[in-house]
């Protein structure tokens, strides 16, 4: 689609500021003082579009609760990559006639990539009709014109339509209080993973213009964020559809030249589209982490076909030895799916090799589950659930071990930590994240909250580190 086409014009988004004032104006109008509970499920580009929902409810007037019985309005951001998700969405869903019973004013709002599948949008229509507005994430940035239909029209709103999908510079953000920020590089995904909702939900990629990027990861620095995250499906393919000759790599190097204290990550990258030159662009950045979300999702070629994931094991394992060479002291994580329609044992104990081989810090497991409307959810699946949940535990335990024989490795050794809060152990009452996102809780003051500093290891399980300041 054409440039123009996807930027949304400053018209249209001044247009949504003009809704907010309406908002705002019934609500002072009213003398009310109304509080939204926003509840958002999946990955962190959900978080961060729960961030900008909270930017324009707060530019209408609102103030925030987490407790949906006090909330004048309820919001589910929601995400469909697994049934697990969804089930959890309709039984919170259905938690909420009771609320609305005891507040009936009470606006009842579902988002996000639940609300953008067909089946979803249908089912509330029918069956849930407490639920007032449901939009999907193609039309997050015109929220404030579908929540003024909600007041103004009192009828129900559904703005789901199927799009490419567009880019909405300049949404106001509520972002956590505290040194982490996340940064959304691009939205949507191209690649169809056989077995994955998202590209469906989310549309085509389509990359931000990288001066405003460069723009919002500079002024997040000069706020004091010391841990930014730049975030797309495959941040790799960043740049792909902006034709001038700029990749991802340009961008960490252009946001590298951004002064100041400061780390930046990012996530997630398809291995497809992992390039030597990535990789050497990380080890010559000093604020770039020498961390890697790389994920692989199955150790099977045949599999990995299957999947449409365009890579095989030994392109994988190769991507991977470049990227240690050159960084020494990576740390690696990624996320696995197990029985994938038609997998067998033999193949899942390829993916539990793969781990074994690579030896990652950290792993995203998950069963596989199918997804109406993908290409794997009609392949024939043979294996029962208690022979995937086999090989996962066999997984798990193979990862488990390892992650405590990497932290095990730790002890004794100082490295340098960013503070990031407080944790909920007394005994080491501070919580803080190496260069390679591993969590260290740290005994020490409050006062050390957002600052780096070197710790000594003392100890390790197969999920944190404990360490005290040295
Ligand atoms: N775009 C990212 C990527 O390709 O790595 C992340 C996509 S998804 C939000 C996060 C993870 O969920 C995937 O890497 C995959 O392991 C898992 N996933 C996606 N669809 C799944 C499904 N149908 N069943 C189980 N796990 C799934
Ligand atoms: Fe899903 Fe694959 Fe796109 Fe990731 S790259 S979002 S797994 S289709
Ligand atoms: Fe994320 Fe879930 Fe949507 S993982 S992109 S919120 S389907």
């Amino acid at each position: 689609m054409n440039r123009e086409n996807v930027l949304i014009p400053e018209a249209d988004l001044a247009r949504q500021r003009g809704f907010e004032e309406k908002i705002r104006a019934m609500f002072a109008d009213r003398q009310a003082h109304p509080a939204a509970c926003v509840d958002t499920f999946g990955c962190q580009q959900n978080v961060a579009d729960g961030q900008k929902l909270m930017g324009m409810l707060r530019d209408c007037g609102f103030t925030f609760t987490e407790d949906p019985k006090e909330a004048d309005l309820v919001i589910l951001n929601t995400c469909a990559v697994r049934e697990h998700a969804e089930d959890r969405v309709f039984g919170n869903l259905g938690a909420l006639t009771h609320t609305k019973k005891e507040n009936p004013e009470q606006v009842i709002c579902l988002c996000g990539c639940m609300a953008q599948e067909q089946r979803v949008s249908e089912r509330i229509r029918r069956s849930y009709p407490h639920v007032n507005l449901v939009f999907g994430p193609h039309a997050l940035w015109k929220f404030p014109e579908l929540l003024w239909q909600v007041y103004e029209g009192r009828k129900r709103v559904f703005s789901v339509d199927d799009e490419h999908g567009t880019i909405a510079e300049g949404i106001p953000v509520v972002r956590e209080k505290g040194v982490k920020a996340w940064v959304s590089i691009m939205y949507g995904c191209n690649n169809f993973c056989s077995y994955c909702i998202v590209p469906y939900v989310r549309g085509r990629e389509r990359s931000r213009d990288p001066q405003c990027v460069l723009e919002e990861v500079r002024a997040l620095v000069d706020a004091g964020y010391k841990d930014i995250t730049l975030l797309g499906q495959n941040v790799n393919s960043y740049g792909n559809d902006l034709n001038i000759g700029y990749d991802f790599a340009d961008l960490l190097a252009d946001i590298d030249q951004i002064p100041g204290e400061y780390l930046i990550r990012f996530m997630s990258s398809h291995p497809k589209d992992a390039t030597k030159k990535l990789f050497d662009t990380m080890a010559r950045c000093s604020h770039v982490a020498r961390q890697l979300h790389l994920p692989f999702q199955s150790g099977n070629d045949r599999v990995l076909r299957e999947m449409n994931r365009r890579y095989t094991r030994a392109q994988y394992l190769e991507l991977i030895r470049y990227a240690k060479s050159v960084m020494p002291g990576l740390v690696l994580t990624s996320d696995v799916i197990i029985g994938f329609p038609g997998e067998t044992e033999a193949e899942a104990m390829d993916t539990v090799s793969l781990v074994e081989e690579v030896g990652f810090d950290a792993l995203f497991t998950f069963i596989y589950s199918p997804r109406p409307g993908t290409k794997a959810a009609e392949m024939p699946d043979p294996a029962t659930r208690q022979e995937k949940q086999k090989w996962f535990d066999k997984l798990l335990a193979v990862q488990n071990e390892m992650s405590a024989k990497l932290h095990a490795a730790y002890i004794g050794k100082t490295v340098r930590v960013l503070v990031d809060g407080e944790s909920d152990d007394p005994a080491y009452p501070l919580s803080s994240r190496t260069e390679g996102n591993r969590l260290v809780r740290l005994t020490g003051d409050k006062a050390l909250i957002g600052q780096f500093l070197d710790v000594k290891i003392t100890a390790s399980n197969t999920w944190a580190l404990y360490g005290e300041p040295v």
